[in-house]
């Protein structure tokens, strides 16, 4: 049974800097897939089995939302969730549980396409961004369903079954792609997604989706099409390998030095984020689902520009942690966030830790090579963390990274896969601790 994770809310991280990575690290399933795919078992009432699913905050706290609604799931293996909806599950999400995950949204979809009817509570925007989902309102109404919306809450019903339409986003948006697939599956006629975003996790989604009798075509392009069946049946699926996960541990090496192969990994989702590191001077191979990972310290970083952009683009989760690393370039580079309006919290922390970084509009315009000192900082989202733990790693003592729980909800088990490749860092229970621990040493 998944357990619950809130007891985590105080735990902080502790990571003593200077020294390399090197070994063998295996990534777990992606979360951003196996968020849609879980609300895709909602689709029918036979049981949909996923393997390599990661044991995050987020897939536990999906488990408990699917629970309240009334789906049987069942933890049958270290990494693999059974799900069955079983006849017409409830469907309001429970506001307390849905509120604590903005990914939640893709429940929308998938209860206005199997029993036209969802209530969800509003996302709220996080550290990164607003994060409008008015791309996936449109779209279900186009779809025949009405939507309300209060302060708090999305109200959704089809008075009958959803039609097919051709649904023109003016952006490729990741959740609002997922969304319009879960609803177009299941209804009448043809669906067709313009502007469809492109990403691994959104093709995992069509995968599951045609495994269980869906028939959806082209995903993975700029154009997606459905057309509608009258059910959908049981399947056994396994996650596609976090590719952002892989491109942290890519990153951290060639922040901290070191020689890692990244394994369970397929390199293909990451070659532009792999062609900037070849770029900053990192020696890069890649394998069947492997990536070889080696930096020379003696070697200095060559500084690169970037700018993120949508799949097959620079990843926008991997901003953060790259602009950590051209913390430690010699000379000049330009970072830009075009996906985000607000995704540079960890520019003020990594400047507390002696970081010279230029906010100019879009851009971050980072200095270095700095060197880094080890001090108490705040994490606020997941991949704001992921960089505050590669600054801590290079950083010289130990430094503090509070409210690791963001961390948790993407990485699965950051801190013992970090430690198996010779990172110093361990999880201290801020709650537990008596006197801070003394900065500079490591119990
Ligand atoms: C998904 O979020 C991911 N989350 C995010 O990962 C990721 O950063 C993002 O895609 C971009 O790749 C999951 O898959 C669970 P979007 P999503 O809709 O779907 C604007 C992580 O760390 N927009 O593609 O919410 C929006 O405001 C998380 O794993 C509208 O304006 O992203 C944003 O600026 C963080 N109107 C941009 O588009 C809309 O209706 C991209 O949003 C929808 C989106």
């Amino acid at each position: 049974m998944p357990q619950n994770h809130r007891h985590r809310r105080d735990h902080v991280l502790l990571v003593d800097g200077g020294r390399q990575l090197n070994g063998r690290v295996c990534i777990s399933g992606s979360k951003n897939a196996a968020l849609p795919l879980m609300a895709a078992s909602l689709l029918t009432k036979d049981r949909v089995t996923l393997h390599n699913v990661p044991r995050v905050a987020d897939t536990q706290l999906m488990a408990e939302i699917l629970q309240d609604l009334g789906a049987r799931v069942r933890d049958t293996g270290p990494s693999s969730t059974s799900i069955t909806a079983g006849e017409p599950v409830k469907h309001e999400v429970d506001d307390a549980l849905g509120r604590r995950m903005r990914a939640s949204i893709v429940l929308l979809g998938a209860l206005v396409g199997r029993g036209g009817k969802a209530v969800l509570p509003r996302p709220g925007g996080d550290a990164i961004g607003v994060r409008r989902v008015e791309q996936h309102i449109r779209g279900l109404v186009q779809m025949g369903a009405e939507v309300r919306e209060t302060d708090t809450q999305f109200i959704a019903r089809a008075r009958r079954r959803l039609r097919g339409a051709r649904v023109v986003f003016d952006l490729p948006t990741v959740t609002g792609t997922e969304n319009i697939m879960l609803a177009a599956v299941l209804a009448q006629g043809r669906t067709e997604i313009l502007q469809a975003a492109r990403e691994p996790h959104v093709q995992d989604l069509a995968k599951l989706l045609q495994e269980m009798g869906a028939q959806i075509y082209g995903a993975g392009t700029d154009e997606i099409v459905i057309e509608g069946v009258e059910r959908l049946h049981g399947a056994e699926h396994q996650v596609i390998p976090d590719y952002l996960e892989a491109g942290t541990y890519a990153i951290a090496v060639a922040a901290a030095g070191g020689d890692v192969h990244i394994e369970c990994s397929p390199p293909d989702d990451l070659v532009v984020p792999l062609i900037k590191l070849e770029m900053a001077g990192v020696h890069v191979d890649t394998g069947e689902g492997t990536i070889h990972v080696v930096r020379n310290p003696g070697r200095p970083l060559k500084p690169v520009d970037l700018t993120t952009w949508v799949h097959p683009g620079f990843p926008t989760d991997l901003q953060a942690q790259f602009l950590a690393l051209m913390t430690q370039a010699t000379g000049e580079s330009v970072i830009s966030e075009f996906i985000f309006e607000n995704r540079y919290q960890h520019v003020l922390e990594l400047l507390r830790m002696g970081a010279r970084i230029r906010i100019d509009g879009k851009m971050a315009i980072v200095q270095g090579p700095s060197r880094l000192h080890g001090t108490d900082v705040v994490i606020s989202d997941i991949r704001s963390g992921a960089a505050l733990v590669i600054a801590a790693l290079c950083a010289s003592g130990t430094s503090e990274l509070k409210k690791a729980w963001h961390v948790d909800r993407g990485y699965q088990d950051l801190v013992g896969k970090l430690g198996e490749l010779g990172a110093q860092i361990q999880r201290v229970d801020e709650s537990r601790r008596t006197a801070p621990s003394p900065s500079g040493t490591f119990e």
